[in-house]
């Protein structure tokens, strides 16, 4: 995408589209509009009294123009301008960019220069340009009437160019995070996810290990191999690493890659089991998080840790009553094979410990329980540091990403982890099911390690577009954790 900056674009040269943005009260007071669109002040006027348009939040109106160095004018209502922040600004500019990308408009022109108060304006410029053309079509077989999205040319009244580079960029980290989690289960296994991440490595510079199941063995990863022993794909590690000379923090990521989670031999009913291509999310969004801190240069050491199994049921599965041996040597009876996310994240977090980073962030598409408790658009945080939680929610603010505080203490609870047989069972009760799971990774966190966990069941994939999101994966978890890796 392209940007330049202009000044006065209804005199300047011919433009496809101007997307205008406008809050109930601009609607009221049209005299708040800058005064280089006097020209399209009657019109707007116009639209207004006939109520075609009023600034109500959610509807977008879009007019041909005739005799106007503009072809088409789109107008997006922000609703009430007190509740006018930068996450509606964003959402409002991909969904502008989009509808006007898919009419066969080239060029947009924006005015943002009056929203100034909310903050960093190119940068979300920046992260609306560079997700606004993303979605998932690459199977459906494209017919003569086919539209590719036209889109190539910004112009804004606003232009930090070192800003909207860095929105691009944690654009693009999300839209390769959704291209690869939307694979479904037969494109994307784990040894799949092992290979984008040695061309990941290959192209930014990162050192890449993988562990196969022989080295799993060897390592002891055995919560991870009995979640993966099921399928004919085997499971894998994989530890990507960002490392800048001057670094002065450390920190992990850790995703769960389960590339189709059909429940295991405990398998899933069959409204239950589609979208589970999406469990694989927490590791897709890691690697895009590796991408965007190697892209935007951060100065952190990133570790960077997929587990990555597919839930098989076959003659070779776990079972339940199984007893296992974790790598710490904790043992774990199953009770469920479906709860397989938390043993696969168990592993990895152990090795993400023995580095010793400062901080260690899990995400993961991890319980139902979850999603039933917070919806579809907000993800659970569990956190066992107050100053990382609330550093982690600064950042859900600026990113536009909403996450709620769980908790992760609860004696009752906590007693349900114990086994008849073994150290800990991997599945509890019903109730407080996103709890239960949260303290059960809690065992495999090392001590004194800032650790928070993201439940991201349900905000992982979404049916509609809207804002900045497409149909199909979200990637919710990348923007939340670049902004935080950003500000350290
Ligand atoms: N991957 C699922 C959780 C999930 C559910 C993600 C819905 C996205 C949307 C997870 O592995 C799972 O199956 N969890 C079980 C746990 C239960 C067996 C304790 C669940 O939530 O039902
Ligand atoms: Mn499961
Ligand atoms: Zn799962």
């Amino acid at each position: 995408m392209q940007i330049k900056k202009c000044e006065n674009f209804c005199s300047d040269s011919a433009v496809d589209s101007l997307l205008l943005l406008m809050s109930e009260e601009d609607c009221g007071e049209l005299s708040s509009l800058p005064s280089q669109l006097s020209n399209l002040i009657p019109t707007i006027k116009e639209l207004i009294s006939r109520k075609d348009f009023t600034g109500k939040k959610g509807k977008l109106f879009r007019l041909s123009l005739f005799d106007s160095n503009i072809k088409n004018l789109y107008l997006i209502g922000l609703g009430k301008s007190e509740k006018i922040n930068l996450n509606l600004i964003r959402d409002s500019l991909a969904w502008g960019f989009r509808t006007i990308g898919r009419d066969r408009n080239k060029n947009v022109a924006v005015i943002l220069d009056r929203f100034k108060k909310c903050g960093k304006l190119s940068f979300a410029l920046g992260e609306a340009a560079g997700i606004c053309g993303y979605v998932f079509d690459k199977y459906k077989t494209k017919d003569e009437n086919y539209e590719p999205f036209s889109l190539s040319e910004i112009c804004s009244d606003l232009y930090e160019p070192e800003e909207f580079e860095k929105g691009l960029k944690v654009a693009s980290a999300q839209v390769y995070s959704r291209e690869i989690a939307n694979e479904p289960g037969c494109a994307v296994w784990p040894e799949t996810l092992a290979e984008k991440a040695e061309s990941l490595a290959k192209e930014y510079n990162l050192e890449c290990e993988i562990w196969d199941e022989n080295k799993l063995k060897s390592e002891r990863m055995g919560a991870l191999l009995a979640v993966g022993s099921g399928s004919k794909n085997p499971p894998r590690l994989i530890h990507l690493t960002y490392k800048p000379a001057n670094a002065t923090k450390k920190i992990a990521f850790v995703g769960k890659g389960i590339t189709f989670d059909s429940g295991g031999l405990d398998i899933k009913p069959d409204n239950f089991m589609l979208t589970m291509k999406g469990d694989k999310t927490g590791a897709c969004n890691v690697l895009g998080i590796m991408k965007g801190v190697a892209e935007l240069k951060l100065n952190v050491e990133v570790h960077g840790f997929l587990s990555a199994a597919e839930n098989m049921p076959s003659g070779s599965s776990y079972r339940p009553d199984d007893i296992i041996t974790a790598r710490n040597g904790k043992t774990i009876e199953i009770n469920n094979t479906d709860a397989e996310g938390r043993l696969v994240l168990a592993d990895a977090l152990c090795v993400a410990s023995e580095l010793k980073p400062d901080v260690i962030i899990d995400m993961a598409t991890l319980t139902g329980a979850c999603a039933v408790a917070l919806g579809k658009w907000r993800a659970g945080l569990f956190c066992n540091d107050d100053e990382l939680a609330n550093k982690i929610l600064k950042s859900s603010d600026n990113s536009g990403e909403s996450y709620w505080r769980m908790p992760l203490e609860d004696e009752h609870i906590a007693e349900t982890l114990k086994s008849k047989f073994a150290d800990l069972t991997n599945c509890g009760e019903r109730y407080g099911g996103a709890i239960f799971a949260a303290l059960f990774l809690k065992e495999f966190v090392g001590e004194k390690i800032s650790w928070a966990h993201m439940d991201i069941a349900g905000v992982d994939f979404n049916d509609k577009e809207y804002g900045v999101y497409s149909k199909g994966a979200s990637a919710f978890g990348v923007r939340t954790c670049l902004d935080y890796v950003m500000n350290l």
